[in-house]
């Protein structure tokens, strides 16, 4: 479910205009339906109702105080990768008390500054991990709660870049080696082994993944269980989201021309929770784009349509530096103007951005409706991954972004400025 539709030939978020936000706060400009994001979380709850369960959100899929103290009054948890995204989850209401400490890098400050404020647990990656934080708890004097990161070297059938649970990728220990690193790690008396953790990889769109490595893992969960006393299970995130055909209007569908369709949550709960049940652990999930990834856009208007030789270019004020995914990962992001398409008739463009870069594209030859200079478009489904990922390049300010409930719209982080930009430079 989204919160995204055309309503008398206007594109809405829940009861707010689209096309009057833009003209209001500007673009490029990132919108997100709270509705949707409640509702994702909700239904993820219910599908696990049958486990001891609790919802980590992966808060780099989008991190905004606002986004993360919406989901934090909801009593979800947090899975964090840095210092930096510890001090949010606080700053936003959440607690470290439910919140786990992911990555394969944590410097001595950033577990230094998690064990003070009392985190649930490290996934640790790395033996050198283990003794790091052993030692850093002991001058602390206190016992610092960990999992291990399995990888359970299975395929999650996805981007190259974004699968994580293979062998040949940088993540966790692998699954043989397991048993022997719980062994030493039970040896470090600063340290207690709280759970184990896996997560395969990220947009993962079929059941049989997730099944196939849970299934992989309960034998080794249980014998941690029995001999370490492991109270939980991580089965991180990675639960795939549509990225096509999204937006439904009264018109036969130009959008429907190509269907992707991604797990449900019903199926995925389906996949995984009848070998997670009688394990008789709490079980952990760590979802980050199924939560916010269809909850918002990135307005963006049309500054220039160029007729080239070959092509016609459908120049935006939004470049790859405010959304990263198709440059990146060859992302997939659904054009749909704001305002309603009279027809089904389209044509083929590329939709590009003014950086300079070849790679600073939204679409290459995609069929999209006839669309004029000075329109509002909306690149759908860039909840997530999208603002978390911005920079500066080619020092182009960030852009703002607003939560909708309802009809009521906030400005949750202001445009960035061009004094932004420089602040924090000197010259000497
Ligand atoms: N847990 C761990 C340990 C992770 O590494 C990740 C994502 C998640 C949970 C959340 O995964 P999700 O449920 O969102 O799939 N920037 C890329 C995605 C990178 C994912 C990194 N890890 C993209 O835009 O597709």
């Amino acid at each position: 479910m989204h919160s995204f539709h055309y309503r008398d030939g206007q594109l809405y978020c829940e009861s707010a205009d689209l096309e009057a936000l833009a003209s209001q706060y500007d673009t490029p400009l990132y919108v997100y339906s709270s509705a949707t994001i409640l509702d994702h979380y909700r239904r993820l709850d219910a599908a696990m109702a049958d486990l001891d369960h609790e919802i980590c959100y992966a808060i780099k899929a989008n991190s905004n105080l606002a986004i993360l103290s919406l989901l934090a009054k909801e009593g979800c948890g947090f899975d964090i990768v840095s210092g930096g995204e510890l001090f949010r989850v606080l700053k936003a209401g959440g607690t470290a008390a439910k919140t786990t400490f992911a990555g394969v890098g944590k410097t001595r400050a950033e577990i230094e500054y998690a064990l003070r404020e009392g985190i649930f647990s490290f996934n640790v990656e790395s033996e050198g991990e283990l003794l790091q934080i052993n030692e850093v708890a002991q001058s602390l004097n206190v016992v610092a709660p960990v999992a291990i990161r399995v990888n359970p070297n299975v395929e999650a059938g996805t981007h190259k870049y974004i699968s994580t649970g293979k062998k040949e990728n940088k993540f966790g220990i692998d699954i043989e080696r397991i048993p022997a690193v719980y062994e030493a790690a039970s040896r470090l008396p600063n340290l207690k082994l709280r759970g184990v953790q896996m997560h395969i990889g990220s947009q993962i769109t079929k059941a049989d993944p997730f099944g196939t490595a849970v299934e992989k893992m309960r034998p080794l969960v249980a014998a941690l269980k029995k001999d370490h006393g492991i109270q939980f299970f991580s089965i991180g995130g990675g639960l795939g989201i549509v990225y096509h055909g999204t937006i439904e209007s009264g018109h036969e569908a130009w959008w429907k021309q190509e269907e992707h369709p991604a797990i449900t949550i019903e199926e995925y709960a389906k996949s995984v929770v009848p070998s997670l049940k009688d394990l008789g652990l709490k079980i952990l999930f760590e979802p980050g784009r199924l939560i916010v990834g269809n909850a918002g856009v990135l307005l963006t208007r049309i500054h220039y349509i160029k007729q080239a030789a070959s092509k016609k270019f459908v120049i935006v004020d939004a470049g790859m530096n405010d959304l990263i995914r198709p440059a990146l990962y060859q992302g997939y992001h659904e054009v749909v103007p704001v305002k309603e398409p009279a027809s089904k008739v389209t044509e083929k463009v590329d939709v590009v951005g003014p950086v300079c870069e070849s790679g600073d594209f939204f679409a290459q030859d995609r069929d999209v409706p006839p669309v004029n200079e000075g329109s509002v478009i909306a690149l759908m489904s860039a909840g997530a991954y999208g603002f978390t990922m911005t920079s500066n390049y080619n020092s182009r300010p960030r852009p703002a972004e607003i939560l909708v409930e309802g009809d009521k719209a906030t400005v949750i982080r202001k445009r960035e400025t061009f004094e932004d930009l420089i602040s924090g430079e000197t010259i000497p």
